[in-house]
């Protein structure tokens, strides 16, 4: 699955970059306000019924997670329709990071502002007790002031600041003027945008995802006092050089998108985006020097998922949220006049050999209906009914088996497979063939959460395959389980409730 990053880029450059040109006209459903097609969504049995959704429209990135004054508050890249466009901030708030209510669009392009043709990616902080964003901010710009190296080349990025007014964190108040209004001089950077801020005795930290042409993608790392004025140090980190087709740095590997670095256990660990994949790093951050030195690196996750943002939630939980992208054609998600889910929370943790390991945050048990078990053995195949496509199911210890299969089956037609190959310690799921990590002790081998068209699987504790299925039908789809090899396979398998009863999230 790629990321359909330029196909993104390619609209913006049709629309004219403006939000003028969104709203004034467009596909059906471009304009088309919640309640006209709320009937639609609500019967649309590709819509998650447990993950948090825009209530229509677009999504694409999570922005600036935060828990702040007892609840959970996650901001979305959103844009006035359902194809990609000129962005806003979407607001959701959460008491459990589960259930969710809309709020108000947070952010908006200023008109003739630096941010007048998107309000990009970016984070939250609380500086001196005011919950603040510092986001990418774009504006048509002449060739030579564009910072955009993919797709049409006339947007400049500058990084902005914004302060919450109200505890809700309903309204923003926009500095009007960049707090970093370039990229270093000097550097032919193939983007700059994306900032994560963190904080160290000596002061603010910044990174911005960033690459040099012909040198690789990098972390540009800035430092400040007062996150209003920031002076630029070097790259926290720098890739290698790419030899792929270098007019599109964010497919090459030369442009890292989204970096998110913080400190895991006993190392730090940075997430970028770039390739249509989302790579994790773990390693050394020198204090002095300011410079990060990775010691292992892996895919986050092997399907539909992409930017993802993590935040520190009580209890010093670092908690990851990620964009599932569409994968179906782009007139199908605009006739359906919805496009992106945010995946299930996702805590992280770093184990002793420096791996990534993942599992879906405890609150989401709370979902959870009538519990059954089942036991499979070689030669007779598990068919489970699936009266609502809500589910979570666990696989026990894979013992002497030498492969399991998960089907989804629609009226008998294959819909998505997932096959472990324990012998040959292999997954396969569609065309993904990725190592199968061995799983811990009393861990389940596989833990699937299947929601309308979302199948998120985490296999073992450190890799993860998110998958679109389109071909799903509610009553109409189920789940066969064959194994291969001696011994039997325990299952586990819980029908999961809905959290809202119009799929509108809240
Ligand atoms: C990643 C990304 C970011 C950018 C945002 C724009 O998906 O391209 O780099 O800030 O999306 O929506």
């Amino acid at each position: 699955m790629k990321a359909p990053l330029f196909d993104r880029r390619e609209f913006i450059a049709a629309a004219g970059c403006s939000t003028a040109a969104l709203l004034s006209g467009g596909p059906r459903n471009l304009l088309a306000s919640a309640p006209e097609i709320a009937v639609d969504l609500a019967h649309d049995p590709l819509r998650p019924e447990y993950h948090l959704l825009p209530p229509h429209n677009w999504m694409n990135d999570p922005n600036g997670p935060l828990w702040w004054k007892g609840q959970y508050h996650l901001f979305y890249q959103t844009n006035p329709g359902p194809v990609s466009g000129a962005k806003q901030w979407g607001h959701a708030v959460s008491e459990d990071m589960v259930h969710w209510r809309h709020r108000p669009i947070a952010l908006t392009p200023t008109p003739g502002g630096p941010d007048g043709d998107g309000c990009w990616s970016g984070s939250a902080i609380v500086f001196d007790g005011v919950p603040t964003f510092l986001y990418a901010a774009v504006q048509s710009a002449p060739l030579e002031q564009s910072t955009i190296r993919e797709g049409n080349p006339t947007l400049r990025e500058t990084q902005m600041l914004a302060t919450a007014e109200d505890d809700g964190l309903l309204r923003w108040e926009k500095l009007p003027n960049p707090v970093i209004a370039a990229p270093p001089t000097g550097l032919a950077v193939t983007g700059f945008r994306d900032p994560c801020p963190w904080h160290k005795a000596d002061g603010w930290y910044l990174g911005v995802g960033s690459g040099i042409r012909g040198v690789g993608g990098c972390v540009l790392l800035y430092r400040s006092q007062d996150l209003r004025h920031w002076e630029y140090l070097h790259p926290l980190i720098q890739g290698k050089a790419r030899t792929a087709d270098s007019s599109n740095p964010v497919g090459s590997g030369e442009m890292w998108e989204c970096p998110d670095f913080f400190p895991l256990g006993d190392r730090h660990c940075l997430l970028y985006s770039t390739e249509g994949k989302v790579y994790w790093t773990t390693g050394d951050y020198d204090a002095r020097a300011h410079r990060y030195t990775p010691s292992r690196r892996g895919i986050l996750d092997q399907g539909a998922y992409y930017a993802p943002k993590s935040f520190l939630a009580p209890g010093n939980r670092r908690i990851l949220w990620g964009w599932i992208t569409e994968t179906r054609p782009e007139a199908e998600y605009v006739a359906a006049g919805w496009a992106g889910v945010m995946s299930l929370p996702r805590v992280l943790a770093v184990d002793a050999d420096g791996q990534l390991t993942m599992a879906v945050a405890d609150e989401v048990e709370k979902l959870r209906g009538k519990e059954e078990r089942f036991r499979v053995k070689a030669g007779t195949p598990l068919r489970l009914e699936l009266p609502t496509l809500r589910r979570e199911l666990h696989l026990g210890a894979t013992g002497s088996l030498h492969a399991v299969t998960l089907r989804l089956l629609t009226s008998g037609n294959k819909a998505w497979e997932l096959n472990l190959d324990v012998r040959g310690g292999k997954v396969h799921c569609g065309e993904r063939e990725f190592p199968l990590p061995k799983s811990r002790p009393g861990e389940p081998a596989l833990r699937l959460f299947l929601d309308g068209s979302v199948i998120e699987a985490f296999v073992g504790c450190s890799q993860t395959i998110t998958s679109r299925v389109y071909a799903v039908k509610s009553g109409q789809t189920e789940l066969e389980i064959a194994v291969d090899g001696e011994g039997v396979l325990e299952l586990t398998e819980w029908p999961l409730a809905a959290i809202s009863s119009d799929r509108l999230t809240t």
